[in-house]
């Protein structure tokens, strides 16, 4: 039986932040990004929420939320008890939330009315997803946290919010969308409702977001690329991830690579080795980049997915963004020293066993090779 759901309200618009106006006599405890204090956005929002309102605010979000943090948060809840979280930021804001709040409700033994996220960043769809990443930074293992009730109840998609981002988290984040869609779409649990989505994703994405680095005030791709992140969002929380995320997050553990850019790194040799391994994997990349217009109707799968990869290599460089660890700083020599860790921890990661073929061992270190330099 195949299961697909999302529980998210979406709203998508430049009116989309008036939905705030909704609460009133809440206890609100606000999640926000550490860039947001003090600033016009932070502002507009507070203005919108009715004065019967209490309104808490947590800003101590850091990139790759780390556990000390969340526990910090995790305080804070225990003093307001809210009714209500709001998350707004990137995705490490709203995945701060989302883990405040899961150890919050079992601490307190309560359950919030609603969980409404704001994302920042078009990237990560955790507005719509029920994953928290989390990252020990002790231990340096990066966990995603994953409860169907972590996922918001609704999703408030303000494309103006992300114009502030700089250029490079545009371009990362975005790259996480590509990888989502790609990953969801080869995924074990795939079906034709997450393939649409996912072949959508692909679509907009090799087509639309170079142009939102480049010119990031144009309001109408930043919303198309929002919307877009948001559906890839919801793809991959149906119909799971890969090897390319397990990777990924091994990556941002170790070497503190922004989660997209681990991503974008890895992608093409993903893509081939899945390409290679599956022949059901390799026709749907090639059916959807055929649809994408990155490759003509009479072209082979394989050569299909060649135009595929290509494109995305082609992007990251109009991006600038680096393609290896080397590029992006990480000596040599310290990748190479971690890679029986990034193997063993990569199959560790809930998102490893979504992948569509078991990759060996020697399968991982090759392409962990291939991102070094
Ligand atoms: N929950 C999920 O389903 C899911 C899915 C994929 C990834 N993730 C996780 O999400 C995190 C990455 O999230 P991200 O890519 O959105 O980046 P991020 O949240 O880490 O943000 C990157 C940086 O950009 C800043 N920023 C964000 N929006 C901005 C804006 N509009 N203006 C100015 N600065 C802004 C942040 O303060 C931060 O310094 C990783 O931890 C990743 O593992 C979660
Ligand atoms: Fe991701």
């Amino acid at each position: 039986m195949e299961e697909f759901q999302i529980p998210t309200k979406i709203f998508s618009g430049v009116d989309s932040l008036d939905w705030l106006k909704r609460l009133k006599n809440k206890q609100i405890l606000m999640v926000c990004d550490s860039f947001l204090p003090d600033t016009p956005t932070l502002a507009g929002i507070q203005q919108r929420l009715d004065q019967s309102n209490t309104v808490s605010v947590f800003s101590d979000v850091k990139p790759d939320p780390p556990l000390t943090s969340i526990m910090a948060g995790v305080a804070q809840f225990n003093q307001v008890k809210p009714t209500v979280m709001i998350g707004i930021g990137g995705g490490s804001a709203i995945d701060t939330g989302k883990a405040i709040r899961f150890f919050g409700e079992k601490i307190n033994h309560t359950h919030l009315e609603d969980f409404v996220a704001i994302p920042t960043t078009s990237g990560t769809g955790s507005e719509v997803t029920n994953i928290a990443v989390v990252s020990d930074t002790q231990n340096h293992t990066k966990v995603p946290l994953s409860e169907p009730y972590l996922t918001p109840n609704v999703a408030l998609l303000d494309p103006q919010l992300v114009m502030t981002a700089p250029k490079a988290v545009t371009a990362y984040s975005g790259m996480d969308v590509l990888t989502h869609s790609l990953e969801a779409l080869v995924s074990k649990g795939a079906n034709t409702i997450t393939d649409a989505l996912a072949e959508k994703g692909i679509d907009v994405i090799t087509h639309d977001l170079v142009d939102c680095y480049q010119h990031g005030d144009d309001v109408t791709k930043r919303q198309t690329v929002h919307e877009i992140s948001c559906a890839a969002g919801m793809a991959f929380t149906n119909a799971g991830l890969g090897f390319c995320h397990a990777m990924a997050h091994q990556l941002g553990a170790n070497f503190h690579v922004p989660h997209g850019l681990a991503c974008a790194m890895l992608l093409p040799y993903v893509v081939t080795y899945n390409a290679e391994h599956s022949e059901v994997a390799m026709h749907k990349y090639a059916e959807a980049a055929r649809k994408a217009g990155l490759a003509s109707r009479g072209l082979s799968d394989r050569l299909a997915i060649q135009r595929l990869r290509n494109r995305i290599h082609q992007m990251m460089i109009q991006m600038d963004c680096p393609l290896t660890l080397r590029a992006f700083g990480v000596e040599v020599k310290d990748a190479e020293a971690k890679t029986q860790v990034v193997i063993d921890d990569a199959k560790l990661d809930a998102t490893f066993v979504g992948n569509p073929v078991v990759p060996s061992d020697e399968d991982l270190k090759a392409v962990y090779q291939k991102v070094i330099r």
